[in-house]
């Protein structure tokens, strides 16, 4: 049955080209993965903070190899945009930052980042978010970028309110993490208020985040 509204991205945008390199500034860009990154992926997953907003752990480097290839190749597919948060002028890895759930025909995808904990702190993460949201919307034609993290990922919420993702309300027991469901924050920016970033960035204040909760089981058993 034929669509009534035309394709917001254009297919051929993942299909017919290869995925670019995109500056960030400061000495950074976003630039797709290399077989080589997986060692350094597979430490950035020894860390904490990174395996527990993830839900994933990392056992073995070979494990790691596998992502890293799967995240190269998503391009193509047009299912998922990958890009390794890396120094411009070594290479070296410093995060990563994604498109996921893409949905072409509507021009809307999900944002997903980590950074590794040696370099947190400085930025980093807004910085590269502003450069893929603005891939995303000026070059490929995005209209809406969605930003989902725990209501309890205080730093991440600063990360999306420094990129001018709008909060737009709280799902509720959306996220299943080790420690049970977490409601969620969702952030979105759209093609339109784009523009709006440089003033976002200092002036927007982080929503409130409510306190984390004690440990809180996953499944409990009715007996
Ligand atoms: C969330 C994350 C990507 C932020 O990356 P970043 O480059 O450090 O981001 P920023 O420098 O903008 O810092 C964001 C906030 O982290 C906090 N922060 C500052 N220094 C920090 C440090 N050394 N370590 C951890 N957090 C720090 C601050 O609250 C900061 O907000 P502020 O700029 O208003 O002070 C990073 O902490 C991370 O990878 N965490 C684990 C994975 C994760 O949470 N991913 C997102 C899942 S939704």
């Amino acid at each position: 049955m034929p669509r009534s509204t035309p394709a917001i991205v254009a297919t051929e945008t993942f299909s017919r080209a290869a995925q670019p390199v995109l500056a960030v500034g400061d000495g950074l860009v976003l630039r797709p993965w290399l077989r080589r990154d997986g060692p350094e992926v597979f430490v950035a997953f020894q860390d904490p903070a990174i395996r527990r907003w993830h839900v994933r752990s990392a056992d073995t480097a070979e494990e790691v190899d596998d992502w890293v290839d799967a995240w190269a190749r998503s391009w193509t597919s047009g299912t998922a945009a990958n890009w390794a948060i890396a120094d411009a002028r070594t290479g070296r890895l410093m995060g990563r930052a994604s498109l996921h759930h893409m949905e072409l025909w509507h021009g809307e995808a999900e944002v997903a980042y980590w950074v590794v904990p040696a370099a947190r702190g400085r930025g980093l993460a807004s910085r590269a978010v502003d450069a893929l949201a603005e891939w995303a919307f000026e070059v490929a034609g995005f209209h809406r970028l969605e930003l989902r993290h725990s209501v309890h990922n205080v730093q991440s919420c600063r990360v999306a309110a420094k990129s001018a993702f709008t909060l737009e309300g709280v799902n509720r027991s959306a996220g299943l993490h080790e420690d049970g469901w977490h409601d969620m924050h969702l952030h979105a920016r759209v093609r339109t208020d784009s523009h709006a970033e440089p003033v976002a960035r200092h002036r927007r204040a982080t929503p409130e985040i409510p306190p984390e909760p004690a440990t809180q089981p996953v499944f409990r058993l009715r007996r």
